[in-house]
C-alpha cells in the first residue's frame, strides 16, 4: 500500500514537472503567434485558421437557413459540404494527431474523431442524394446540428482548443501546414468539381457551381 503510495507520488512529480515544461514552451509559442513570414505577413497559427473555417462554415449554414432560392440553397450546400471534408482533413491529418501527441488526451481526441466520422457520413448522404431528395433540406439542418455541437466541444473551456493552448504544441508551424494542405485539398476540390460539372455549366451562361444542378 505505502509503496503504491510512493509510486503515484512520484507519477504526480513528474507530471507536475512535464506539465511545468509543457508550460514554458506554450508561453514561449505564444509570444510568437504575431509572427511574421518571410514574405512580411502574419502567419496565421492554428486555433486562429481552424476557428475562422468554423465562421465561414456557420455563415454558410445561415444563409441556407435564410434564402428561399432553390438553386442557391443548392450552391451552399455543395460549399457547405466542400469547406466541412476540407476542414476534417485538416484537422485529422495534422491537428488532432499533434494534439494527441502533446496533450494524450484520449478523451476528448477520439469524441472529435467519432464526431467527424458521424458528420462525415451525413456529408455523403447529402452529396450523393441532391435535393431532389425530399429530405435534403432535413439532412442539411441535421448537419448544422450536429457542426454547432462539435464547434463548440472544439472551442468551448476546457475543450480541445483550450488544451491545445497551453501544451508544447507548435501551433504557427502547425497553423503553416494547415494552410498549405488547406489550399492543395481546395485545388483538387475545384479540379473534381470541374470535372464533374456539364460543359454548358462551366462555359458561358450562368454558372451555377454544383454537383447537384
Ligand atoms: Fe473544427
Ligand atoms: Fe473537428
Amino acid at each position: 500500500m505505502a509503496k503504491s503510495r510512493t509510486a503515484k507520488k512520484g507519477r504526480r512529480a513528474v507530471s507536475t514537472k512535464s506539465r511545468r515544461a509543457r508550460a514554458s514552451k506554450a508561453a514561449t509559442s505564444r509570444s510568437s503567434r504575431s509572427a511574421r513570414g518571410k514574405n512580411g505577413g502574419a502567419r496565421e497559427d492554428a486555433i486562429a485558421l481552424l476557428k475562422a473555417d468554423h465562421r465561414e462554415v456557420e455563415r454558410m449554414f445561415g444563409e441556407f437557413e435564410r434564402t428561399r432560392s432553390d438553386d442557391r440553397k443548392r450552391e451552399l450546400a455543395e460549399q457547405i459540404c466542400a469547406a466541412l471534408r476540407t476542414h476534417t482533413t485538416i484537422e485529422e491529418e495534422i491537428f488532432y494527431p499533434a494534439f494527441l501527441e502533446a496533450t494524450e488526451d484520449k478523451d476528448l481526441h477520439h469524441e472529435a474523431e467519432i464526431e467527424h466520422a458521424g458528420a462525415k457520413h451525413l456529408i455523403g448522404e447529402i452529396e450523393s442524394a441532391g435535393p431532389q431528395d425530399d429530405h435534403f433540406e432535413a439532412r442539411v439542418t441535421v448537419l448544422q446540428e450536429m457542426i454547432k455541437h462539435h464547434v463548440k466541444e472544439e472551442e468551448q473551456r476546457g475543450g480541445m482548443f483550450a488544451e491545445a493552448k497551453s501544451s508544447d504544441m507548435d501551433l504557427l508551424s502547425l497553423g503553416q501546414r494547415m494552410k498549405e494542405r488547406k489550399l492543395e485539398l481546395m485545388g483538387e476540390s475545384a479540379e473534381g468539381l470541374d470535372e464533374r460539372l456539364p460543359a454548358q455549366a462551366r462555359h458561358g451562361g450562368r454558372e451555377v457551381r454544383t454537383r447537384f444542378s
